[in-house]
């Protein structure tokens, strides 16, 4: 049952609560529109200004017993720290102080307030056209108002600038030279005598079947592009051959590959006779030597590069051509 009486005063006209504009007209269903533009005014029989509360006289004395016992629990915490404290009873009282304040005022809200519900009609967001254009010109003009006053503040901010975007090109410099065609190419030429690291011509009786070595360009001993795995297979007079077309480019068994792992370019420095793979320790990519060192295993993407070579009349070893491609890993997408 409503006790509505007991806060409505009949005959003063006040404006709604929370609300600039309309409530719903007096004693009308919530959500009865308002013209839009009058300010609604209503009386306190209006029941979206009603609490919630049946007996709104009763629930405020409880509320108020409640809110006095929070005062209390306050009061008796201050006094309780005057006097010398006790940390217990201290939490206990501020506890009961703070619980009952909480408590208190949410019923408050909950029961005594005006339960609505309040509608606000929104205004246009968009603005018209001509006040968009204003707007815009205002802008502008007091955008170039701003910049003739601080003309020499936009100097020196726009001389800032242009030596910072300067300072930002300086690492440019740690680039260093273009590689240029370096990359693709080695030192390897057709003729170019097989040497060892001493620079040592390479002859064809120096390395036993299953012997490697790490061998060079004649002239560029040492050359981490130019390095090669030699490696006899068979101490034959036998032609290697790893792959239809490269049936001249194993001499007396011999084989030669880029020592550059086409992985991440180490040394593939290991060979291991029985399976006549080479080994690149990084990663333990394997390279099947008989079929043009194409990887087996291992993260290795393409097959070592394999340099032809040919034995001159004197039985030393030469290569009979550069590479045929890059060594080394893949800087690009190759086909
Ligand atoms: Fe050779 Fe990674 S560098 S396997």
């Amino acid at each position: 049952m409503s006790d509505h009486t007991d806060t409505t005063d009949a005959g003063h006209d006040v404006t709604a609560p929370g609300s600039s504009s309309p409530v719903a007209g007096d004693g009308g269903p919530p959500g009865d529109a308002v013209p839009s533009g009058a300010v609604a005014m209503t009386s306190f029989s209006d029941p979206h200004l009603q609490p919630y509360a049946k007996n709104p006289r009763r629930a405020e004395a409880i509320i108020g017993f409640i809110l006095l016992v929070g005062l209390a629990g306050f009061a008796a915490y201050g006094g309780l720290y005057w006097v010398g404290g006790q940390t217990q009873w201290e939490g206990v009282f501020m506890g009961v102080g703070l619980f009952a304040f909480g408590f208190g005022m949410s019923a408050w809200g909950k029961y005594l307030l005006p339960q609505g519900p309040f509608v606000e009609e929104r205004h246009t967001m968009a603005s018209s056209e001509p006040e968009v254009e204003a707007m815009a010109a205002a802008i502008g003009e007091r955008g170039k108002m701003v910049f003739r006053r601080r003309g020499f503040l936009g100097t020196i901010l726009g001389a800032g600038a242009g030596v910072m975007g300067i300072v930002l090109a300086f690492p440019l410099r740690s680039l260093g030279p273009q590689p240029k065609k370096s990359l693709a190419v080695t030192d390897w030429r057709t003729g170019s005598y097989v040497v060892d690291l001493d620079g040592r011509r390479i002859h064809q009786a120096d390395l036993e079947a299953g012997g490697s070595l790490t061998v060079f360009p004649e002239g560029f001993a040492g050359s981490s592009v130019d390095q090669t795995m030699l490696i006899r297979l068979a101490p034959t007079d036998q032609d290697i051959v790893t792959l239809p077309g490269r049936e001249n480019w194993g001499p007396k068994g011999y084989l030669a590959y880029s020592k550059m792992c086409t992985h991440a370019g180490c040394p593939v420095g290991l060979y291991e006779e029985v399976s006549q793979q080479l080994l690149c320790p990084c990663h333990q990519s394997l390279f099947d030597v008989r079929t043009g060192a194409n990887p087996v295993f291992g993260p290795a993407p393409r097959p070592l590069p394999q340099l032809p070579l040919m034995i001159d009349s004197k039985g030393f070893l030469q290569a009979r051509d550069g590479y045929d491609q890059p060594v080394g890993p893949g800087y690009w997408e190759r086909p």
